[in-house]
């Protein structure tokens, strides 16, 4: 996929939403508490609203270990979802020591599953690692014209189509094609870095996963 992945790159350089903070974190735990809350929220949301407050009042991850739960709760207010709140502090409880950064001991810490595990490994410490979020799953299923397959079968799509040299421009620009051009109804193939290489490009629609909530 050599030809679509630098197509997909030199599109990101020239399109994507670099001005988004987390796309330039300075220490992991920016990425933990950016994706915690991109969970569930609008990307505007969190970052016109939450983000940059939510860190000034707790600014690492030990200064959240060292807090009440009520507090985080407080600084939580607005954004909903509060076990994620919860979640971050039992997280920051049991890395005293700072977050680890494999994908093996990221996931199954509270609040993370595959997807925030790998969004930290890979985004937090530049490992090389594949992520698949319910926009990759859809951008995934129509470059493959895969109808009807599982996790397993679109995990596997997702690290075959990586690009291991630059995983983390890679996997922001798959973020932002899912976001900006491979939408779930009205998809803008004529603008698509991937379309010479999609094969749902005739019928993107028909290759649009059902449910693409839950990763
Ligand atoms: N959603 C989850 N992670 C994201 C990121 N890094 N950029 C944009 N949207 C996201």
């Amino acid at each position: 996929h050599q030809d679509a992945q630098t197509s997909l790159l030199l599109w990101y350089q020239a399109n994507g939403r670099h001005h988004l903070p987390w796309r330039h974190p300075l220490h992991p735990y920016e990425i933990l508490i950016s994706e915690m809350m991109l969970q569930q929220t609008q990307v505007n949301t969190v970052l016109e609203r939450f983000y940059y407050p939510f860190l000034e009042r707790f600014p690492t991850l030990e200064s959240i270990a060292r807090a009440e739960e009520s507090e985080i709760l407080l600084a939580w207010r607005g954004l909903g979802y509060y076990s994620r709140a919860r979640n971050l502090h039992a997280l920051a409880k049991t890395c005293q020591q700072g977050l680890p950064r494999s994908v093996s001991e990221l996931e199954g810490l509270p609040g993370i599953g595959a997807y925030t595990a790998r969004a930290i490994a890979c985004f937090g410490f530049r490992e090389s690692v594949a992520i698949l979020d319910g926009n990759i799953k859809r951008i995934l299923s129509r470059f493959f014209a895969l109808l009807g397959v599982g996790e397993r079968e679109l995990w596997r799509r997702a690290e075959e189509f990586l690009n291991p040299l630059a995983a983390f421009d890679h996997n922001q620009a798959l973020l932002d094609v899912g976001a900006l051009l491979c939408k779930p109804k009205n998809p803008l193939c004529q603008e698509c870095p991937l379309s010479p290489w999609c094969k749902g490009k005739e019928d993107p629609l028909r290759y649009t996963p059902s449910k693409t909530r839950r990763y």
